[in-house]
């Protein structure tokens, strides 16, 4: 009981080990001032052709659902706000792959672990083969989380037995999460260089990922740029939830900065922009400093600081003694917090997130 309880409380994703072997100096991000295009909400109603299938590969940003059920995301309080009771969701609520199935117009895909016993008909949307705590290498949760390369695997599978055609690939648009699990603790020792070496190798992988899928016939793969990791509220609470941490926004940004170079070449060579970026830092930081703006939509007091927080060093959001009794505790309004718990934005954060990245969205359309 006692190691198992132990992995379970480790199930965020966990970036310790990064920001403690990490001196690299701050690279700035290549990407240049964004114009905030107008969303056209009228747009998707003329797209009858538009995809009609999200594939969804990753973490616990796009999980809706597969990790095993004594994960917390399968624990109250995860899932209050939607839908009402926990669905293996990392947040109260949505999650990232709601939102993008919403903006292009079809319903959430289907978690994988349901597909083995839903009707045929179930996997019309697509499916999510996303499950939290993976990363595209092995993570210490690979015993129970399967790696990218793995998720991809079953869609081949899928394909091969011919549960999706040529045609119904070519409808379908994919959605990429690799939001940090490989940093939690590959990189521990690493020397500066080491750690340099190592972001280059986890970007180059997931380059490789994303080809391959579309290589598959998926017709356009969006993929994220990795969110601040230093502004997490596992960092922010060193400073009270004040400050993010520079150290792992550093990190985040060489990431997202190579990795924005290996989906520039990949475009290069379908001559179309088949592959987008969806820029989770840029939008989490839009969304921070709109905080005071009067704009209701992005009106999040004290953004860094999580509506569901752990009553005492070992337990966090969702955690119980063996009598059952709650450890954590939860905001009266997730409506009014960016983050939910430690590393997970609440439905309402997401929500924010995906208005930033509209017109980054429209381009799956
Ligand atoms: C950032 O986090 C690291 C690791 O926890 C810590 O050593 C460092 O002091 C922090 N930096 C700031 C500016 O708080
Ligand atoms: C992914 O997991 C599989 C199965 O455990 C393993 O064989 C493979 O080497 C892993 N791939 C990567 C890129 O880590
Ligand atoms: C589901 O699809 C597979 C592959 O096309 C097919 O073999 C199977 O018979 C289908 N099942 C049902 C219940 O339609
Ligand atoms: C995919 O769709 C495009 C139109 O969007 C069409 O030109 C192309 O022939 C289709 N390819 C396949 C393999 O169905
Ligand atoms: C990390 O460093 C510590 C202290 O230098 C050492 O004891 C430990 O074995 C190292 N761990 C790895 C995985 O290299
Ligand atoms: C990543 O890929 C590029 C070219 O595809 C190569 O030049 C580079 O050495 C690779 N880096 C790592 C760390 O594998």
């Amino acid at each position: 009981m006692g190691s198992r309880r132990k992995y379970i409380l480790l199930f965020h994703i966990i970036f310790f080990w990064v920001l403690l072997a990490a001196r690299i100096q701050v690279v700035q991000s290549s990407s240049h001032h964004h114009h905030h295009h107008r969303h056209h909400r009228h747009r998707r109603n003329h797209h009858r052709l538009g995809p009609s299938k999200l594939f969804v590969f990753g973490d616990s940003y796009a999980d809706t659902g597969n990790n095993p059920k004594f994960a917390e995301s399968w624990n109250q309080p995860y899932g209050i706000s939607f839908p009402g009771e926990p669905s293996g969701r990392w947040s109260d609520g949505r999650v990232l792959t709601d939102f993008v199935a919403s903006s292009i117009g079809i319903k959430t895909p289907i978690a994988y672990r349901w597909t083995k016993i839903a009707p045929n008909k179930s996997l019309t949307h697509g499916i999510n083969f996303a499950c939290g705590g993976s990363g595209v290498f092995d993570t210490m949760f690979a015993w129970l989380t399967p790696n990218m390369t793995t998720q991809i695997n079953f869609f081949q599978q899928l394909i091969n037995s011919g549960v999706y055609t040529k045609t119904d690939l070519n409808s379908s648009v994919a959605l990429v999460s690799v939001a940090g699990n490989d940093y939690a603790y590959s990189a521990r020792n690493d020397t500066q260089q080491e750690l340099l070496a190592f972001i280059a190798k986890v970007v180059n992988q997931t380059a490789l990922n994303i080809k391959r899928i579309h290589g598959m016939g998926v017709k356009k793969v969006a993929v994220i740029a990795i969110e601040p990791l230093g502004c997490l509220p596992r960092f922010a609470v060193l400073s009270s939830y004040k400050k993010c941490n520079i150290t792992g926004n550093a990190a985040a940004n060489l990431h997202n900065h190579l990795l924005k170079l290996a989906v520039r070449k990949l475009n290069k060579e379908t001559k179309s922009p088949t592959f987008i970026v969806l820029d989770l830092y840029r939008a989490f930081m839009s969304v921070f400093k709109k905080r005071n703006s009067g704009n209701l939509k992005f009106s999040f007091h004290n953004p860094l600081k999580p509506c569901c927080v752990g009553i005492g060093t070992s337990n966090s959001c969702g955690s119980i003694d063996q009598s059952g009794a709650k450890k954590y505790k939860v905001c009266k309004n997730p409506k009014a917090a960016f983050f939910w718990d430690e590393v997970h934005p609440t439905q309402a954060g997401w929500q924010a997130v995906s208005l930033v990245l509209k017109s980054s969205l429209n381009q799956l359309l």
